[in-house]
């Protein structure tokens, strides 16, 4: 099942970032890029007031990445997630947060290997989607090429054939995450050597990309690539994927008429009692690196929380860019 989608391009699990709005905009500016809910954990799902299974049904294709350890409570997470649709389920086993260190879940299963392999084959057992995991290099001093294939061979006998790898191990005490996703160093080399060596596995390397140019050479290397912070931040670049990475010609749509997309998007959202800034935190970067984007920004920063923000601060937002304010 696993080779029915396409991996090429994936957009990382954000937490806070890459929740459904998010997910929303970035499928107007590529059709293919596979993107993946943030972490939610087994015991969100499972004994939580809110549905954190909901999307918008043209988010698809689109992973669930869950966040657990025990093998029982994915399998119930990963049975629901068939059944509402997703197309992929995602194990983190890369997130080096104390919170999630303490729910002995996240990059710490690096050490647990057949833990992990018991959590994909319950997972597996259950349902027909693809179950994959993404994860790191190393943990610690446990950053050996021979950990990563260890960890690698255990999980893929029980059935996993694609992965993820953030190209840098994580430091599980002293570092906050955010210091976990720029202090170790990257080692790319590493991921394309796993890819060597295990050429039947669907590989994936995430870390550091900041451009498509950069995607196109790893590509050469390896099956996918998979972008955070950048396509958060400098979400535009989206535009090009299907064409520059995967073969398509349709014309991606400008920027302008992205945010016309979104206008009964977020009037829909905005009919349900939400609020603007909701939505507008994730478009905010949609201009990067174009005169007058500060102005955008600026705009929408200053206004889109007020009570009452509709659609017309964002018109607003981007007269008051085009007027170069
Ligand atoms: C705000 C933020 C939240 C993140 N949340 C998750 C998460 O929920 N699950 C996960 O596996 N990784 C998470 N990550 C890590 C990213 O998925 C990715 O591995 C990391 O940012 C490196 O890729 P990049 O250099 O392209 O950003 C998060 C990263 C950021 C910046």
């Amino acid at each position: 099942m696993s080779l029915e989608l396409d991996r090429t391009f994936s957009i990382a699990p954000m937490l806070d970032w890459t929740d459904r709005h998010y997910r929303y905009f970035a499928r107007l500016m590529s059709s293919k890029a596979l993107l993946y809910t943030e972490m939610v954990t087994t015991g969100a799902i499972l004994h939580g007031r809110g549905d954190y299974l909901a999307y918008n049904r043209e988010e698809h294709p689109l992973a669930l990445q869950l966040g657990g350890s025990n093998p029982e409570d994915l399998a119930k997470c990963a049975a629901l997630a068939a059944q509402r649709g997703y197309d992929e389920v995602n194990l983190n086993v890369g997130c080096p947060s104390d919170r999630v260190q303490n729910g002995r879940f996240g990059a710490c299963l690096m050490a647990e290997s057949a833990l992990v392999a018991e959590c994909v084959d319950a997972m597996k057992q259950v349902v027909d989607i693809p179950v994959t995991v993404k994860t790191r290099i190393g943990i610690d001093e446990q950053d050996s090429y021979e950990f990563l294939t260890d960890f690698i061979d255990t999980v893929q006998a029980k059935g996993c054939s694609a992965f993820t790898i953030h190209a840098r191990k994580a430091w599980l005490q002293g570092l906050s995450p955010k210091e976990n996703r720029e202090i170790p160093p990257l080692d790319y080399a590493r991921v394309y050597r796993l890819k060597q060596d295990y050429p039947g596995l669907n590989i994936s390397l995430n870390g550091g990309i900041t451009s498509l140019e950069q995607a196109k050479t790893h590509l050469t290397h390896l099956d996918g690539v998979m972008v955070g912070r950048e396509a958060y931040q400098n979400p535009y670049m989206l535009a090009e994927v299907d064409s520059r990475l995967c073969g398509l010609t349709a014309p991606a749509l400008s920027r302008e008429e992205v945010i016309d997309k979104m206008l009964p998007y977020i009037e829909a959202h905005l009919a349900t009692g939400g609020r603007l800034n909701h939505i507008t935190r994730h478009i905010i970067g949609l201009f990067q690196g174009l005169p007058g984007s500060r102005g955008w920004r600026r705009y929408l920063s200053e206004n889109a929380h007020r009570p009452g923000a509709d659609t017309r601060v964002v018109l607003q937002a981007l007269q008051t860019m085009q007027a170069g304010i």
